[in-house]
Parts: C-alpha cells; sequence; structure tokens
C-alpha cells in the first residue's frame, strides 16, 4: 500500500463544487491500485479574506510544505478585488514552490462537440490532442510597476515584464524534453514583432535551447496568429510552449476548442520535486454559475489524473482519464456546459460507474 497525504483548497465558487468530485474518483481509483489517500483541507478563500483578512495564514505554505501534492478548486469571488485573492494565494503558491511549469494539456473527445467543425478527437488521424507548456512564475505577471497621478488627465500606469535566462531555460529545456518524449514538434508562441525587448530575448533562447535538443522539429509563431491557428488548425500542434501571460490565454482558447473550459486540467509543477507540485482545473470560480451544482468536473477530475502521475501512477491516473473518455463517448450524461442537462454530482457518478 503506497501512501500519499494531499492538500485540498477547495476555494471559491464552483472550485469548492470541483474538488469533491475529484476527491471521489481518487479515492475509487486508490482503492483498487493500492493507493491510500489521505487529506487535509484547507478553508483558504476570498470568504476567509473577509473574515481574518488574508486569503491564507502567514506560514500558509509551511503547512503545506510536508504534502506530497495539492489539490486546488479555483479562488476569487465578488467582492474580493482579483489581485488581492490571486497574489494572496494562487501566486505565491506557485512561486514559494518553484512550480515553474504549468503544464496544461488539451484533447477533443469522443462525445464532445468542438464548435470547429475540423476538430476531431485526439487519437485519430487529425485529431486534436496537444499541450501547452507555459511558464509559470515569471514574465508578464509582476509586481513591478505603478500608478502616478491618480484622477488626473496625467493619470499613467507602468507594468514590467520580467524575463530571467535562468528562468526561460529551465521551462524550454522541460518543454523541450516533453516534445521528445511524445515524439513530437515544439512550437514557441512569441511577439518578437512588437515586443522589443523581452521576446526577442525569449526567441534568443528558444534557438539556444533547441540546439541542445537536436532531434526536436521546432518552429515559432506570433501569439496573434497563433491564436488564429488554434481556432483554424488545432490538429496540427503537440507542444505548445509560451510565456506566462501568453500560455494562460492561450490555454483558455484551447480549452474552448476542445469544447469546454470546464474539461480543461493543470499541473503547476516543481520538476525538481524540492516541494509539493499544485494540479487544479484550468477554469476560475465562475461566480455565473456558482452555487447552481451543475459546474463540469472533468477539468479537476483530469487534474487529479495528472497529480495521480505525478505521484508515479500512471496506470491509475490512465483509469481515470480512460473513464473520461467513456463517460463522453459512451454516454449522454453530461453538464450543461456541454449540451447536457446533468448536475455535478450525476455527472460523477456516472464517471465512477465506469471507473
Ligand atoms: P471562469 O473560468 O471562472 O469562468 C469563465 C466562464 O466559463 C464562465 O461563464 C463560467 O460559468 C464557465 N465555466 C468555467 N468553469 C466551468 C465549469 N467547470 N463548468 C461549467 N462552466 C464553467 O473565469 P472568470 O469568469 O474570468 O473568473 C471568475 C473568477 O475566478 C475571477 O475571480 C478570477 O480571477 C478567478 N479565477 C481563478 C482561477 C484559479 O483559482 N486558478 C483561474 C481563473 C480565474
Ligand atoms: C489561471 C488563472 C490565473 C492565472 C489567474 C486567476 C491569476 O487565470 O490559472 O489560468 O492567470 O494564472
Ligand atoms: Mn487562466
Amino acid at each position: 500500500m503506497t501512501r500519499h497525504h494531499i492538500a485540498l483548497i477547495p476555494g471559491d465558487g464552483i472550485g469548492a463544487e470541483v474538488l469533491p468530485p475529484a476527491q471521489q474518483v481518487l479515492d475509487a481509483v486508490g482503492a483498487r491500485h493500492g493507493i491510500d489517500f489521505t487529506y487535509a483541507t484547507y478553508d483558504w478563500s476570498c470568504e476567509r479574506y473577509l473574515r481574518e483578512g488574508a486569503m491564507m495564514p502567514a506560514d500558509g505554505l509551511g503547512q503545506l510544505r510536508d504534502k506530497d501534492a495539492i489539490l486546488l478548486g479555483a479562488v476569487g469571488y465578488p467582492g474580493v478585488p482579483d489581485h488581492v485573492s490571486l497574489w494572496g494565494l494562487l501566486i505565491p503558491i506557485r512561486r514559494g514552490f518553484r512550480q515553474y511549469v504549468n503544464l496544461r494539456p488539451i484533447r477533443v473527445f469522443e462525445g464532445v462537440d468542438s464548435p470547429l467543425r475540423a476538430a476531431a478527437p485526439g487519437g485519430v488521424d487529425g485529431g486534436v490532442e496537444f499541450v501547452v507548456v507555459r511558464e509559470n512564475v515569471e514574465g508578464e505577471y509582476s509586481e513591478i510597476g505603478g500608478r502616478l497621478n491618480r484622477g488626473t488627465p496625467e493619470e499613467l500606469a507602468v507594468q514590467e515584464a520580467v524575463f530571467t535566462r535562468a528562468g526561460v531555460t529551465r521551462v524550454l529545456d522541460f518543454a523541450f524534453g516533453l516534445a521528445a518524449r511524445r515524439g513530437g514538434t515544439l512550437t514557441s508562441a512569441t511577439k518578437s514583432n512588437g515586443i522589443v525587448h523581452t521576446l526577442p530575448f525569449w526567441d534568443e533562447l528558444v534557438a539556444e535551447r533547441a540546439a541542445v535538443h537536436p532531434g526536436v522539429a521546432w518552429d515559432q509563431e506570433h501569439i496573434d496568429a497563433l491564436a488564429a491557428k488554434f481556432v483554424l488548425d488545432p490538429a496540427r500542434f503537440d507542444v505548445v510552449v509560451a510565456s506566462n501571460l501568453f500560455g494562460d490565454i492561450l490555454s483558455d482558447l484551447a480549452a474552448a476548442v476542445a469544447g469546454s473550459i470546464g474539461i480543461a486540467p493543470a499541473a503547476n509543477l516543481n520538476p525538481e520535486r524540492d516541494f509539493p507540485s499544485m494540479f487544479e482545473p484550468v477554469h476560475g470560480s465562475a461566480p455565473d454559475i456558482a452555487g447552481q451544482g451543475i459546474a463540469n468536473p472533468l477539468g479537476a477530475i483530469w487534474s487529479a489524473a495528472m497529480m495521480l502521475d505525478h505521484l508515479g501512477h500512471p496506470e491509475a491516473a490512465k483509469d481515470v482519464t480512460d473513464a473520461i473518455a467513456a463517460v463522453l463517448a459512451k454516454t449522454d450524461v453530461r453538464t450543461p456546459d456541454l449540451g447536457g442537462g446533468a448536475t455535478t454530482s450525476e455527472f460523477t457518478g456516472k464517471l465512477l460507474d465506469l471507473l
């Protein structure tokens, strides 16, 4: 029996609605594969912020430090400014635990209607199955900058982006390594035609790392053209590496191309494993549907599968992704974002039956 101690941070809105399904799936698949999960649940959220003035306690990272992994729902809720909730919890965890890779797979599943006519299911010829490798701790997400002359006609805001040789190199090496393992190609998202310092530097480093990984075919695309190609020809992509902001935008776009942002998972990886990694759906707390019990749990469940893989249980992870594929291909039970009428718990129950 293998044991894993997991930190659960349900968070706000539908974050707290999709995490229990992920936990149910973990327990079910764990029982079959001889994996014993124990959990520590944290109420860190906007609700806590309104009550106690902070999203998490001062030693929050210290409390997570000894866990094998972190599973998070989502944070952010009306009434608390987004920069407060995110810079008070999500971003400190990603940075503090050096989770510099944000791995976001995309797959068109059989049985899910992509809004694109041409998008065939992943796994068949011409099918859509790729992964966005998002730089997760630097780049455009920075606290450097400021605002001047508030409320005057001369008001201005300045926001700096920080790209370091070490930070870009390590995420590029991860992406090239992943492309090599998949036997695929790498596409780098850039904007070196419009942004004159950071992205030309990014491009130079891509060329440098490509020379170190000569077996991987690669190219680069400007982010504007790349966004269009995600829609026009998503099947051509395999590994797409992008800066923090570009990767954020591309991963929601890719999720929508694959049928719903409710399906898409993310792994915030600390590849050196000197800190816990964090797994969370790509989507947010969705205040517009929170409290109705209709959130799609698949993004959280697929994130739990990525956690299983990271913890050394690829067969258990595959059982979970196979169950996701089966519930979509073999049944018409699904949540409203996928055109169905099922609740979160009905959809989860059907998936558990097939697991
Ligand atoms: P969102 O992802 O919460 O919602 C965007 C749209 O997608 C909404 O219409 C929502 O109903 C729908 N949607 C998202 N997940 C779904 C699911 N599982 N099932 C069905 N429909 C789903 O993005 P937003 O509206 O930009 O952000 C809402 C809040 O969440 C903000 O406070 C934002 O900062 C926060 N947020 C947090 C995270 C995180 O914690 N990782 C990620 C993204 C956004
Ligand atoms: C995500 C989210 C976060 C991000 C926000 C909420 C700060 O959109 O995880 O994709 O941009 O990283
Ligand atoms: Mn996002």
